[in-house]
């Protein structure tokens, strides 16, 4: 049994010695990585807020950026989609978005500092898939009730124009709205607050 220890002895050594050379190389593939980024992609990665142009982001269409390794949505609406936000509160679960889903800032009709631009995290409330934009009134595929907003191909959640969840539909919760600010009337700041807001 003695031979035994020894075995297990030796095993437990080349084990050990073989951890710390994997691990070792992962910091030496790690460590080139993060000093080849930017200090300002450093920052980004880190959770520093980014800056959105919507100066080119016509009526209808929208934008994806990234903050905190999560896609950021800004969707400029037009007015005919503003519009049909106030018709459709039966069909949402939380349409006066009393969850705390969204800053202070934008707990209003359109979930927005301004109407016109909504801002929001592109993540399904329900597991966590990347809805898609369906801005188009009832598609053959999505039903005649369909208003415009975003569909979950995971599991066909739904939500509006203003990323309230309809009723009867996997996901609980509203799509989240992050802190943003804007920094003029074509630039938005994600990831900070407006001064003074809460
Ligand atoms: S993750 Fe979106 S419906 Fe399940």
């Amino acid at each position: 049994m003695a031979t035994d220890g020894v075995d297990l002895r030796r095993r437990r050594f080349l084990t050990l010695t073989a951890t710390v050379v994997g691990g070792a190389g992962a910091v030496a593939a790690v460590v080139p990585f993060v000093r080849s980024m930017s200090p300002s992609a450093r920052a980004q990665a880190a959770g520093a807020p980014v800056e959105a142009d919507i100066s080119k982001l016509e009526p209808g269409q929208m934008i994806r950026v990234e903050w905190r390794g999560k896609p950021v949505w800004v969707v400029h609406r037009t007015k005919e989609m503003l519009e049909r936000l106030p018709k459709i509160h039966d069909m949402l679960r939380d349409p006066e978005s009393k969850e705390p889903q969204q800053p202070p800032y934008c707990r209003n009709e359109y979930r927005s500092i301004k109407p016109k631009y909504l801002v929001l995290i592109g993540i399904c409330t329900h597991l966590g898939c990347s809805p898609t934009y369906r801005p188009d009134v009832a598609p053959a595929d999505l039903g005649p009730e369909w208003p415009g907003g975003f569909f979950c191909p995971c599991h066909g959640s739904r939500f509006d124009l203003a990323g309230r969840v309809f009723k009867g539909v996997p996901a609980p919760l509203n799509l989240v709205v992050p802190s943003y600010r804007y920094l003029s009337d074509t630039r938005i700041l994600i990831g900070e607050d407006p001064e003074g807001a809460a």
